[in-house]
This record gives structure tokens, sequence and C-alpha cells, in this order.
């Protein structure tokens, strides 16, 4: 007999904190609690989940794609062309600031002259193929076959320690305005 009231109580606790959970969830979803204002940053709880998650997510579907022996040179000057036209003005370059505005996002673009590196190409292939939710990165997939983006991606993983030089040459005519 005390066995089952133990139990039933437990039962019943486990109930009640999970609708308690979820009463919780619901108000902050219907009474507009959370600020999602850009201008107010994620407080670092909320903001390492987002980080984690999106890093987690992304490695392990990354490690699924076969990547090419050999992207041609041809294709890189293309994906060149791409960063400096579509990617530079929220990402930045060698020598070349992003936005003043890409700094206001949330989550802010990263200078990808020092992201890159912590990237390897087929994770940089899989998040410019499919963009990040709920982020201002967008899926370039849908406009650009696989050979395009292996491009774009070494081109990525060159960022860091190119020269200001260096990335005028490979974009130079491509800048538009920067
Ligand atoms: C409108 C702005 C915008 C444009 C245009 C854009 N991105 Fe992004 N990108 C973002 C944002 C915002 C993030 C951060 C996402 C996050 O942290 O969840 C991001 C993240 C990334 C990352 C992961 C970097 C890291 O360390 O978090 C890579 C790689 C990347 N973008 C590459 C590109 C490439 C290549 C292009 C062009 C083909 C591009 N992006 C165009 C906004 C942009």
């Amino acid at each position: 007999m005390g066995k089952i009231s133990l139990s039933i109580g437990f039962t019943l606790g486990a109930v009640a904190t999970v609708l308690l959970a979820l009463a919780v969830w619901l108000t902050v979803v219907y009474t507009g609690a959370y600020n999602v204002a850009a201008t107010d940053k994620h407080v670092d709880l909320v903001r390492w989940a987002l980080d984690t998650t999106m890093h987690r997510s992304v490695t392990r579907r990354a490690g699924e794609i076969q990547e090419p022996e050999r992207v041609s040179k041809a294709v890189i000057a293309a994906g060149a062309e791409t960063y400096a036209t579509t990617c530079a003005h929220c990402h930045g370059a060698p020598g070349t600031e992003r936005e003043s505005w890409a700094a206001n996002m949330r989550p802010e673009p990263p200078e990808l002259v020092k992201a890159a590196a912590e990237w390897d190409p087929r994770e940089v292939f899989w998040i410019v193929k499919h963009g990040i939710k709920m982020s201002g990165m967008p899926a370039f997939g849908p406009e650009h076959d696989d050979e395009a983006l292996w491009g774009i991606a070494a081109f990525v993983k060159q960022l860091p320690g190119m020269t200001a030089a260096e990335y005028e040459a490979a974009t130079g005519a491509a800048q538009h305005g920067q």
C-alpha cells in the first residue's frame, strides 16, 4: 500500500512539474515577455544554448558530406567573386570592414577572416548551402549548385591569413562599391 501511494505521489509530482514548465513557456510565448529587439543582447545562457545548438547541428550534418578531392582554380575564382558581392557586406574581408549595420545583427555575422579557421571545409560548405535558421545567415544552395558552393567554401577557407592585396587581386573587379 505504502509503495503504491509513493509511486502515485511521484507520478503526480512529475506531471505537475511538466505542466508548470508548459505554463511558464506558454506565458513567455503569449505575453511578449521576451524582448526580441536586436538591440537587446541575449542573456548568456540563451546565447550559449543557441551557439552550442548551431555548432553541434552543423558538425553532425557536415560529417556526412563527401568533400571533392580538388576544387579547380576557376571555380575558386568564381567563389571569390560571389564572396565579394554577396558575403563581404555581412562578414567583412581582408582590408574590408563589414557594413556597420552588420554589427547590429543578432547573432552578429562573424568576421570570416578569423572565424573561417574554426570550421572545416565541409562545415563551411554545409552552412553556405543550407543557411542557419533563426539568424540572418541565408541559404545559398537554392541558387547555387554544389560545384559553385565548393568554390565559395574553398575561398572562405583561404581568408584567414590572406592580405588585403591578395583579396583585392582575387576579387578586384567584383567589388561593387566596397
Ligand atoms: C545578411 C547577412 C549575411 C550574409 C549576406 C551572409 N551571411 Fe553568413 N552569417 C550571417 C550570420 C548572422 C551568421 C551567424 C549565424 C549564427 O551564429 O547562428 C553567419 C554565419 C556564417 C558562417 C559561420 C561562421 C561562424 O563562426 O559562426 C559562415 C561560414 C558563413 N556565414 C558564410 C557566409 C558566406 C560564404 C556567405 C556568402 C555566400 C554569407 N555567409 C552571407 C549573416 C550573413
